[in-house]
């Protein structure tokens, strides 16, 4: 395949013949998730469904509500840190995307960093992958755009760019990694440090600790974004799956669990009523508490736990003055427990 080598500034324009490498994902078994989940107690439904093209919209929307901090911040600091964190990463990094989001970090994150050599983003849908390699080539036409349509929860294998990278640099932003059970968090950093390589590093974004009052102002905006975010899991498997979950039969709440520090997110039936889906029946009694979505914050022990279990370490951290939200590059190898940095 050709390398994509354009000035920048040369203009845009569209380019649907990027090399994706296809490592041939699991597809989704959407209708085996929810049966799993609803046949579960309490009941449940994965967070990562909410994303379709509205869920998408409705996220970015999210965003843009006042009380939802994490992004805003995490912006922030990635502009005012960028040259620190440019000196931290080192020149040369292919830089590892996992997942897509509308870019705007990518952006900040290559502009500040030494002669980034390639851009890999990682995606399991198709379509969300040709999107956001398709910008971020016409934008940044002297980096290398490599794709990869693969599940980042497993161990990813990096194509090689034309120019040698000097080591490979995984960005996951977001916070989306609370999303993840504790579980699965390890597994997906134990994942994260194989595809990092021997040389290689992580930037991950993280919701911290903080007034209780601030989370769950950000889960629960007075727009009713959120709300509408969430309900929108319900029209999602109705189209996709055919069930038949009544959209005024639920209703959003999010609650901070202060013990655990996470925000837990339910959908709770409003009345007694009945769901089916692929001809199977569940029952609902009123109040019923579904759960569909766990956000984790982050005190500098959990994490550091964390991602020692996955055989990894924090090197570097950056938060906005108010410890609100932080970035931390990662490496391979055992913590030095209270060494100055
Ligand atoms: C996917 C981690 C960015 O948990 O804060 C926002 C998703 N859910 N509001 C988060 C979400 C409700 C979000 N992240």
């Amino acid at each position: 395949m050709a390398v994509q080598r354009r000035a920048p500034g040369q203009g845009p324009r569209v380019n649907s013949d990027l090399p994706i490498t296809d490592l041939h994902p699991t597809p989704d078994d959407i209708t085996g998730d929810v049966l799993r989940g609803l046949s579960a107690t309490p009941k449940r439904l994965p967070s990562k469904y909410f994303y379709d093209r509205r869920g998408s919209e409705l996220f970015e929307a999210i965003t843009r509500q006042p009380e939802y901090y994490p992004t805003r911040i995490e912006l922030a600091l990635l502009e005012a840190r960028g040259a620190q964190i440019a000196a931290a990463v080192g020149p040369r990094a292919h830089v590892v995307e996992y997942g897509s989001g509308s870019g705007r970090k990518t952006r900040l994150l290559l502009d500040a960093l030494d002669d980034p050599v390639a851009y890999t983003p990682i995606e399991i849908s198709r379509s969300a992958l040709t999107a956001s390699a398709d910008r971020l080539d016409r934008e940044f036409g002297d980096v290398e755009v490599l794709p990869v349509l693969a599940d980042f929860t497993c161990p990813v294998p990096l194509p090689a760019p034309s120019r040698a990278a000097d080591h490979a640099l995984v960005f996951f932003p977001g916070s989306t990694l609370g999303n993840f059970d504790r579980a699965e968090s390890v597994r997906l950093l134990a994942a994260m440090r194989d595809t990092m390589g021997e040389r290689g590093g992580a930037l991950v974004g993280i919701d911290l600790e903080k007034d209780p009052a601030v989370i769950e102002a950000a889960y629960n905006d007075a727009a009713g974004v959120t709300a509408a975010f969430t309900l929108n899991l319900l029209a999602r498997l109705n189209r996709d799956i055919g069930s038949d979950f009544a959209p005024d039969g639920f209703a959003h709440r999010a609650r901070y669990l202060r013990n655990e520090g996470r925000i837990m997110t339910t959908l709770e039936s409003l009345r007694a009523q009945a769901v089916t889906v692929d001809g199977q029946r569940f029952a609902f009694a009123a109040g019923e508490q579904m759960h569909v979505e766990q956000s984790q914050k982050y005190s500098d022990a959990r994490f550091d736990a964390l991602v020692r279990e996955a055989g990894l370490r924090v090197v570097e951290r950056w938060n906005d003055p108010l410890d609100w939200f932080g970035l931390r590059l990662l490496r391979r190898g055992e913590p030095l427990a209270g060494t100055p940095r």
